[in-house]
């Protein structure tokens, strides 16, 4: 198969991570005979840099063309003075609105032996499966107004949370779907005691369901569900929720799996078009040391395959060579215990290249 995969590395250790996903896709692309074609474009701080501009116009258009785009992360104190008129996540933003990119599945899986990683216990993470449905284009992030009012001493700040039921419904579907195959159980996620919007969510949320009569399904109110999360994560199959909640909880879901190094994540629009990116950020704290974790960009570039491209076997052998990798007890600097060897960032992503080869 040929395929145009837009790169886009970003800040920090985006760049760092993308290029080990970029390696096991070369792997993939050399074992299956494919003709992958890279092609890479700024977004982010070091577009700011560049251009003055978070997403420049070239890399729209290169995201617009490309069967698939594989995002680092954007970000870093270098650029966050909070008075900046632009800022990195503002590309990121854009191209999730611009691609119509609505759905983001956030997968968070315990692979075996990694119970201890993680900050809980072994018996309450143990058996976690579970898929973050996150509204990615709707709700605080996009709401207009938003901005800051009036003179220092007495200035003003608002955000708006707005959803039309359109947006509801489309990413309420998405969750029932996915729930069909998997354990069949949706757990709606909103704030319905207090907020309009979520309201809006439980009521859409509801006849939805109506169509989806063999899908368990139950409300949950956020604060609720941020408890639950680390009190009975294995019972969670789909959570469907909206922007802010899905963002904070995905974080929070990412201990569950040992480490923010861990968890992928695909943005889907409705077409199937899609924008894959790990769900941590630029990792200011370990930038440049070459210690970050690339497991969560591999992760994501196994998505890419199996979702844009349809290349599922392909993605089950990245996703095998990740478990063995895992599984033979070799582990990165966020992952390790007390004096075990730590594998670098490269290291892993040779690792894992020569294992796809190898079949
Ligand atoms: P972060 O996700 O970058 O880091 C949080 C913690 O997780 C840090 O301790 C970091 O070292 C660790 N971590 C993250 N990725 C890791 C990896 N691959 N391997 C090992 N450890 C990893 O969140 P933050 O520090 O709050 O944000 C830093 C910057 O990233 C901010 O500018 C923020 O806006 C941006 N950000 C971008 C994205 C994105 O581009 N998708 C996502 C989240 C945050
Ligand atoms: C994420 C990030 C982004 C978000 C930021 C960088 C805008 O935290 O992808 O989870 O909040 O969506
Ligand atoms: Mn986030």
């Amino acid at each position: 198969m040929k395929a145009t995969i837009t790169l886009l590395p970003g800040d920090g250790v985006g760049p760092e991570v993308t290029a080990e996903a970029v390696k096991v896709l070369d792997a993939v692309r050399r074992r299956f005979g494919h003709k992958f074609r890279f092609r890479e474009a700024l977004v982010g701080g070091a577009a700011i840099d560049a251009t003055g501009n978070p997403l420049p116009p070239e890399t729209l258009k290169a995201a617009r063309e490309a069967d698939a785009v594989l995002l680092g992360a954007v970000g870093g104190p270098k650029w966050s003075d909070p008075s900046a008129k632009v800022r990195p996540e503002q590309g990121l933003l854009r191209i999730r609105k611009e691609l119509g990119l609505f759905a983001n599945l956030r997968p968070v899986k315990v692979f075996p032996g990694l119970e201890k990683a993680s900050t809980l216990k072994p018996e309450v993470i143990s058996g976690v499966d579970l898929v973050i449905v996150r509204e990615l284009t709707g709700g605080l992030y996009f709401g207009e107004p938003q901005g800051i009012t009036g003179k220092p001493g007495a200035r003003e700040a608002v955000d708006t949370l707005r959803y039309t039921e359109k947006e509801i419904e489309r990413l309420v579907r998405v969750g029932f779907e996915l729930a069909r195959p998997r354990r069949k159980k949706v757990a709606s996620v909103d704030k319905a005691n207090v907020l309009a919007s979520s309201r809006l969510w439980r009521d859409v949320a509801h006849r939805v369901r109506r169509e989806y009569p063999e899908i368990e399904y139950e409300d949950i109110l956020v604060d609720a569900c941020s408890m639950y999360l680390v009190r009975r994560p294995a019972d969670f199959d789909v959570i469907i929720t909206e922007n802010l909640f899905g963002d904070i909880l995905s974080d929070e879901a990412s201990m569950l799996a040992g480490s923010m190094g861990m968890l992928p994540s695909a943005s889907l629009a409705e077409s199937s078009k899609g924008l894959y990116e790990p769900v941590h950020g630029s990792a200011p704290d370990i930038a440049g040391k070459g210690i970050a974790n690339p497991l969560a960009a591999v992760l994501s570039s196994a998505m890419l395959l199996e979702i844009s491209l349809g290349l599922v076997e392909e993605a089950r052998v990245v996703e095998r060579a990740v478990h063995a990798f895992l599984g033979e007890g070799n582990r990165t600097a966020d992952l390790a215990g007390p004096g075990e060897k730590a594998w670098s960032t490269a290291e892993t992503g040779d690792d894992l290249a020569r294992r796809i080869l190898k079949g």
